[in-house]
Order: structure tokens, then C-alpha cells, then sequence
């Protein structure tokens, strides 16, 4: 990596990174996600595995502030994510984790190039252009830093969303579902990077997939039911 030193604000979380407490989510009064108590510990890297309609999407929107949960509690780095207020949990969002949905969401108006950018600037207050450059070659990109996410195949946006939740060095890197739509080549090539960093920065990583490929890198599983 670029850059020898985590840039993150946290520099060392004390317990669990992520803790959750009796969590469940309702929607429509059914039960959408069911996880009682799990705790993600410091660099056990997890994957969350479940069928389609088990709740993966709504936990992931839960451990990163973007919904609050019907029942339960959830802790990120000690921080009691689902009670702060949204500027809270914005914050808390920005100091300690990359995402990378499974919408990708990079911003339309922007290049792959300035998405970086604005994701380094918010997270750590700064932009560091070399480590944009390097993290921009390492997912393959270095010929289309400059388009916009439109432009983008389905693949190359998906390597772009992973270079932005990266590029901040988070403590811990959510993904859902991150190399469906890359081939073998790029899917190996993505998961070695996102172990790699998370080696090389402390991060810890949570990631949704159904994707075999990568599923056996992986030894710590969280296993969502089917919907009922
Ligand atoms: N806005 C919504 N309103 C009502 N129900 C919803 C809404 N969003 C999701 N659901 C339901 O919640 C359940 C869990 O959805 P979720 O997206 O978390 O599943 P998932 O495990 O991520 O599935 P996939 O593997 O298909 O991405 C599903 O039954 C889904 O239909
Ligand atoms: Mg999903």
C-alpha cells in the first residue's frame, strides 16, 4: 500500500467491532432477519451467508446506520450505532467503515477518480491524489479513472465500489454480495486485495456473498435463516 500508517480515526477498538444484542428487524410484521447475539471480533473476518430474502441487505443496513432495527441493539467499535442520532451515526459510519452495497451507489455526477476523492475527504479530512492513483491501478482501473460510474460496466463499477471503501483504510470493510458480477480473473483479484489491505491496515471485514469462489477464504460464519 501507498501508505506505511492506518489513516483512520480510531486507532485501536477495544472488544468486539461489531456487537449485537438480541437484533432482529420487522417489516410489514414479519420477521425479515433474525441474528440474536453475535459479536465480530478484531480481524476474524466473516462471511454472512443466508438465501435470498434472509435478511443479508437489512443487516448490513443496520451495521452501518442506514436503518435502525425493530428489535435488539447493535454496537459498532463500542459506539451504540442503532440509538445515535443520524448525524451520529453518520459519523461513526464515516470514521470506521468502507461499504460497498450491492447497488454500488457511487455517485453518478463524479469519476471514479473524484468518488475516491470525496470518500477520502470525507472519512479522514484529507485526499491523498498518489494512494487515490495506486488504489485506482490495483482494482484494474487505471484506464477509466477518469469516467463517470454510467460509463462503467457492471464489473468495473463493482471494482470501483471496492476501491472506495478501501481507499479510507476503515477499520471494518462491509460488502454485500461485492464479486457477483465479476469474472474468476477479477473476482480472485478483488477478494486478494480486500485480505490484503485489511492485513496491511488492521481492517476487519464483513461480507455478504453467495459466491463460492470466495466463500472459502473465509472461517467465520454468520448463517441467516430462511425468510419464514
Ligand atoms: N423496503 C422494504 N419493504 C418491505 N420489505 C422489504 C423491503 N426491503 C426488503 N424487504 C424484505 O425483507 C427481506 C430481507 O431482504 P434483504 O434485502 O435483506 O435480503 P437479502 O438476504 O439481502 O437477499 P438477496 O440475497 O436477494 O440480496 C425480504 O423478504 C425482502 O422482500
Ligand atoms: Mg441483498
Amino acid at each position: 500500500m501507498p501508505s506505511p500508517e492506518p489513516q483512520t480515526h480510531l486507532n485501536k477498538v477495544e472488544g468486539p467491532l461489531v456487537e449485537t444484542r438480541g437484533l432482529s428487524h420487522w417489516r410489514d410484521g414479519r420477521c425479515v432477519m433474525q441474528i440474536g447475539d453475535w459479536q465480530l471480533q478484531p480481524r476474524a473476518h466473516a462471511l454472512l451467508l443466508g438465501p435470498s430474502g434472509s435478511g443479508k441487505t437489512t443487516f448490513i443496513n443496520i451495521v452501518t446506520g442506514l436503518l435502525t432495527p425493530s428489535q435488539g441493539a447493535i454496537f459498532v467499535a463500542g459506539e451504540p450505532m442503532s440509538i445515535l442520532p443520524p448525524a451520529g451515526r453518520d459519523g461513526l459510519r464515516r470514521r470506521t467503515t468502507g461499504l460497498v452495497f450491492q447497488t454500488l451507489r457511487l455517485i453518478p455526477a463524479l469519476s471514479v477518480t473524484a468518488n475516491l476523492a470525496l470518500a477520502q475527504q470525507l472519512a479522514l479530512g484529507q485526499v491523498d491524489r498518489a494512494a487515490i492513483a495506486a488504489m485506482i491501478d490495483r482494482v484494474g482501473l487505471s484506464h477509466r479513472a477518469a469516467a463517470r460510474p454510467r460509463q462503467l460496466s457492471q464489473g468495473e463499477g463493482q471494482r470501483a465500489a471496492i476501491a472506495r471503501a478501501l481507499i479510507t483504510r476503515p477499520h471494518l470493510v462491509v460488502a454485500d454480495e461485492p464479486t457477483s458480477a465479476l469474472d474468476d480473473a477479477n473476482a480472485a483479484r478483488m477478494i486478494d486485495l480486500m485480505f490484503e489491505v485489511a492485513d496491511a491496515t488492521g481492517a476487519t471485514l464483513l461480507v455478504a456473498t453467495h459466491d463460492g469462489r470466495i466463500a472459502h477464504r473465509f472461517g467465520n460464519r454468520l448463517n441467516l435463516e430462511a425468510p419464514q
